[in-house]
């Protein structure tokens, strides 16, 4: 952690927080609504009493709107006055993928690092990003930015910069790691030995043979960062990446999770400017993408999960 990291951390932590908007929070409408009180026992924000046997809204300003207390309504006397028209749609569970399905979608889904030739148009782009939008998020705030390259100068300066980026860095590194390892033991320092010499194989590739072992020659990364310093928020951006990836795998569309892309905007002040990337903000995760050019067959092992049951 850099000086100015700290300091910036120091100041964010000491100022006063924005006020907070007023949330667009549910309203009831009277003569739908039997008085059931399914809604008020639902709010999670506790914002929904009843009075006289109805449900009111007593606390709009605490409303996170997460849409339970229209989503659990037996007769649709709660609105949502945001809502579009396709966005309280009824359904039913039998509607759901089975879990037969997607055990099979987490079984199946791959890795993909060959790709087509051919660039991913914007529609498509758009309902990959829509699933990562229906992610749950801390307090249902969704701190969650993207990035979306698809021009092929801007992927290829992020390629030079990446790994640029990724060598100073595990080499400056490297330097520290080394005298720390006499007492802390080799295992960082074993990391960067490991890493450095595959990123120099990497940037040699690609210079003399146009080989991307970086982004795979993917038309497509997809990056995601919101505010530094908040696990949550960093939790929710994970969650939402991973979510528009398995929508990505379903139209087709390979993605590859890429750590080097994630890390390196936030060491490299180059990277993280032409990204756009604010000072205060994380890049917490990033992937390639692309119509998949490999038929993956079968499914694969994976290790029984690490557990303890208590
Ligand atoms: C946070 C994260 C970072 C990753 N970074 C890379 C990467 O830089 N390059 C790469 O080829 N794969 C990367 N992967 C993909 C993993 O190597 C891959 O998930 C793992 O080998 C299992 O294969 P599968 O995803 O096909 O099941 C990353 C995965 C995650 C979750």
């Amino acid at each position: 952690m850099k000086l100015n990291d700290v300091l910036d951390w120091i100041l964010e932590a000491t100022q006063s927080p924005p006020p907070k908007p007023m949330p667009a929070f549910p309203k009831i409408v009277e003569k739908k609504c039997t008085g059931c009180g399914i809604c008020q026992k639902e709010c999670a924000a506790l914002i929904i009493e009843m009075r006289d046997g109805m449900p009111f809204i007593a606390r709009g300003i605490d409303c996170v709107e997460c849409g339970h207390c229209v989503s659990v309504c037996p007769t649709g006397a709660i609105q949502d006055p945001l809502a579009m028209r396709t966005d309280n749609r009824p359904y039913k569970f039998e509607d759901f993928p089975s879990s037969k399905s997607l055990q099979l979608l987490f079984r199946a889904r791959r890795s993909v690092r060959k790709y087509k030739d051919k660039p991913l148009s914007r529609p498509v782009l758009e309902k990959i990003l829509d699933a990562g939008r229906y992610a749950p998020t801390g307090g249902n705030r969704p701190d969650v930015h993207y990035i979306v390259v698809t021009s092929p100068e801007e992927i290829e300066w992020l390629r030079g910069a990446v790994l640029e980026g990724a060598l100073t860095m595990f080499r400056k590194l490297q330097k520290l790691a080394k005298p720390a390892s006499l007492f802390m033991g080799s295992e960082t320092l074993d990391t960067f030995n490991y890493y450095i010499p595959i990123l120099e194989d990497w940037q040699d590739r690609w210079n003399k043979m146009g080989d991307d072992r970086l982004f795979y020659n993917a038309p497509a990364l997809m990056m995601v960062h919101g505010k530094k310093w908040d696990e949550i928020v960093g939790f929710g951006n994970a969650v939402s990446l991973y979510q528009a990836s398995l929508m990505a795998q379903t139209l087709k569309v390979g993605c590859c999770f890429n750590g080097f892309l994630q890390i390196i905007p936030n060491f490299d002040a180059k990277v993280r400017k032409r990204l756009e990337i604010p000072k205060q903000h994380k890049c917490y995760g990033a992937m390639s993408l692309g119509y998949e050019n490999q038929k993956f067959r079968r499914t694969v092992r994976r290790r029984p999960p690490n557990v303890v049951w208590r």
